[in-house]
C-alpha cells in the first residue's frame, strides 16, 4: 500500500443539509483536523456564522450545541471556495444534486451541473494531489465522469476519489453521525486508492468503531446510496398500500405494522402508515434509479422501482380526495387547518413535502389553507406552493390549473398560534408529526371549530379514541371508519 496520508485539512463544498451537520461533527470529533465549509451561497453561509445560534440555516436537534463548540476553533465556514480547496489534503463535494428539470433524462435523471462545476474548479485550483470524495447522492459510475474532468489539466496533480455517501436523516442527523449504523466509503482496488481510503477510515476511526466503517468499490458505494434509499421508500410505500386496503376492509394498519415488525426478518422500523413520504431524496433517488435501469436497458427493473413513487402520489392524493369527499364534495370557500408543513418531525426541511401536494389539490377546489408549522416560515411555505405552480409532477396534479401567487396569498393564511389555525374551521389536517400536537387541549379546539368537526390524522398521532368521544368525525390512514 502507498503511504497513507494524514490529514489536517478537510474542505467540504457545499453548506447545506449534509455539509453543514456532518462538518460540525467532524470538527467537533477531530480538534486536530481544520474543517473549512465553503457555498456559493452568502446568506447561507451567513447563517452558518451568526453568533445567534437560533439562526444557523438549519433547524436540526444538537446541531448548535456542536457548532457552538467546534466554531472558531477548527470549523470555518466561508464562501472563499478556492482557498479551502488549495489548503485542504481531503475535500468531500456535498453539493446538491436534484432531478433535472430540463433536456435530456428531464424529471428523472440527477442533475450533475452542481457537481461538474466543483470538479473543474478543483482542478482549476489544486496544486498538489488531493484525495477526493463524493457525500452528494450519485448516479452509480460519476467516479468516473468526475475522474476525467479532474485529470484533464495535464498538470501532474494527482486526485483519488472516494464514494463515502451521507445516510443521516434529517431531524436525527446528530445522533446518526455521532453514532452511525455504519460510515460507508468506497475506493479503488489500487494500492493508491487503499491509501487513499485509508485516510478517510483514520478520519471516521476518531469517533466510530472499525467495524461500523465499511470499505467497498466505488461502484458498489455509490449504488448502494441509491438502494438504502430505494429500499426504506419502498417500505413507506408498502405499508401505505396496505393502508388503502386497512380503509376498506376494517383491519388497522398500525395495528398490522405492529404485528408484522415483530418478525426479525421484517423489522420494525419505517413501517409507519403515513399521507405519504416526503423530503428532497426519496423521489429523487428513485427516479434517478429508474433512470439509470432505462439508461441500462432494464425496463422490467425501472417499472419495479418507478411505483414506489406512484405509490406514494397515490398516498397523497387519496388524503386530498379523501377531505373533499367527506366534506360533502368540495372545499369551496371552506377553511381548512393545516397542523405541520416540514416533510417530517424535527426539521424546517419542505422539500418534496406531502403538505405541499395535499394543499395544492385543495386550493384547486378553492378551500382556504390555514397553515401552523413549528419550525416552518410564512416566506418558506408561500415559495413551495408557488413553486409547484410550475413544476406539477406526478400522475394526480400534472394537469392543475396555474394559480398567480396573488391568488394563492388571497386563500393561503399563515398562523404562529395553532389554535387561531384551527379557530372556526371546517376541518383539520394533520400533515406533519410533531411531538407538541399530541399535547393541544383538543376539547378547546372542538369547541373552537365548525360543526360537524373533521379531523383528518395524516400521521396517526393523535388518540382517535378520545377525539372520537370528543364528538370529533376522525379519518385516520388506514383505519376503517
Ligand atoms: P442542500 O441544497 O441543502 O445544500 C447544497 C449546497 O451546495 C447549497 O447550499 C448550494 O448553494 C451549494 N452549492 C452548490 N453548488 C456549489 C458550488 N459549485 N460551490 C459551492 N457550493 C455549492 O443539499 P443537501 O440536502 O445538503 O444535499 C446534498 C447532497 O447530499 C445531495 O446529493 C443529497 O441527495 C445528499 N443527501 C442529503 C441528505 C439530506 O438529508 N438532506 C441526506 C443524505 C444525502
Ligand atoms: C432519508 C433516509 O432515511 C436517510 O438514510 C438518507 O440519508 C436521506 O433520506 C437522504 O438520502 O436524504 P430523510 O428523508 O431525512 O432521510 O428522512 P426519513 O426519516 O427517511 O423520512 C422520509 C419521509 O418518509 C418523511 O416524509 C417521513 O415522514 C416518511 N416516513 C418515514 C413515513 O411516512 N413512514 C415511516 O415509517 C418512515
Amino acid at each position: 500500500m502507498n503511504e497513507v496520508k494524514s490529514i489536517k485539512n478537510i474542505c467540504c463544498i457545499g453548506a447545506g443539509y449534509v455539509g453543514g451537520p456532518t462538518m460540525a461533527v467532524i470538527a467537533q470529533k477531530c480538534p486536530h483536523i481544520n474543517v473549512h465549509v465553503v457555498d456559493l451561497n452568502e446568506q447561507r453561509i451567513d447563517d452558518w456564522n451568526d453568533a445567534d445560534l437560533d439562526k444557523l440555516p438549519i433547524y436540526e436537534p444538537g446541531l448548535a450545541d456542536v457548532v457552538a463548540e467546534a466554531r472558531g476553533r477548527n470549523l470555518k465556514f466561508s464562501t472563499d471556495v478556492e482557498k479551502a480547496i488549495d489548503e485542504a489534503e481531503l475535500i468531500f463535494i456535498s453539493v446538491n444534486t436534484p432531478t433535472k428539470t430540463y433536456g435530456v433524462g428531464k424529471g428523472m435523471a440527477a442533475d450533475l451541473k452542481f457537481i461538474e462545476l466543483c470538479a473543474r474548479q478543483i482542478a482549476q485550483v489544486a496544486k498538489n494531489d488531493k484525495i477526493i470524495v463524493e457525500k452528494s447522492t450519485l448516479p452509480v459510475r460519476t467516479a468516473e465522469a468526475l475522474r476525467t474532468i479532474l485529470h484533464s489539466t495535464g498538470n501532474g496533480v494527482k486526485f483519488d476519489i472516494l464514494s463515502s455517501p451521507e445516510f443521516l436523516a434529517e431531524g436525527t442527523a446528530i445522533r446518526d453521525l455521532h453514532k452511525p449504523d455504519r460510515f460507508l466509503i468506497g475506493g479503488e482496488q489500487t494500492e493508491r486508492g487503499e491509501a487513499a481510503v485509508q485516510s478517510l477510515v483514520d478520519v471516521y476511526l476518531n469517533w466510530v468503531p472499525r467495524e461500523n466503517i465499511v470499505t467497498t468499490r466505488v461502484w458498489s458505494s455509490e449504488l448502494s446510496k441509491l438502494t438504502a434509499n430505494a429500499f426504506l421508500a419502498q417500505r413507506v410505500s408498502s405499508i401505505n398500500a396496505i393502508s388503502a386496503l386497512c380503509e376498506k376492509t376494517g383491519a388497522d394498519v398500525d395495528e398490522i405494522a405492529r404485528a408484522i415488525g415483530k418478525d426479525s426478518r421484517i423489522g420494525a422500523k419505517f413501517l409507519k402508515s403515513s399521507v405519504g413520504f416526503g423530503g428532497s431524496c426519496f423521489q429523487k433517488d428513485i427516479l434517478n434509479l429508474v433512470y439509470l435501469c432505462r439508461h441500462f436497458n432494464l425496463p422490467e427493473v425501472a417499472d419495479y422501482w418507478e411505483q414506489v413513487v406512484m405509490m406514494n402520489d397515490y398516498q397523497k392524493h387519496r388524503f386530498s380526495k379523501n377531505i373533499i369527499d367527506s366534506l360533502f364534495n368540495t372545499v369551496s370557500g371552506k377553511k381548512i387547518a393545516f397542523l405541520g408543513w416540514a416533510f417530517k418531525k424535527d426539521t424546517n426541511d419542505t422539500r418534496e413535502t406531502a403538505a405541499m401536494y395535499v394543499a395544492d389539490e385543495l386550493l384547486q377546489d378553492r378551500a382556504e389553507i390555514h397553515v401552523y408549522d413549528p419550525k416552518v416560515t410564512e416566506e418558506q411555505i408561500f415559495a413551495d406552493l408557488e413553486y409547484l405552480q410550475t413544476h406539477r409532477v406526478g400522475q394526480y396534479v400534472e394537469q392543475g390549473e396555474v394559480m398567480s401567487i396573488n391568488e394563492i396569498r388571497s386563500l393561503v393564511t399563515i398562523h404562529t398560534d395553532p389554535y387561531l389555525a384551527m379557530h372556526k374551521a371546517h376541518a383539520t389536517a394533520i400533515l406533519t408529526e410533531w411531538d407538541e400536537f399530541k399535547t393541544y387541549d383538543w376539547e378547546k379546539v372542538y369547541n373552537a371549530m365548525l360543526k360537524p368537526a373533521f379531523i383528518f390524522d395524516g400521521r396517526n398521532i393523535i388518540d382517535k379514541d378520545q377525539l372520537d368521544t370528543l364528538g370529533f368525525e376522525v379519518y385516520n390512514i388506514g383505519k376503517g371508519k
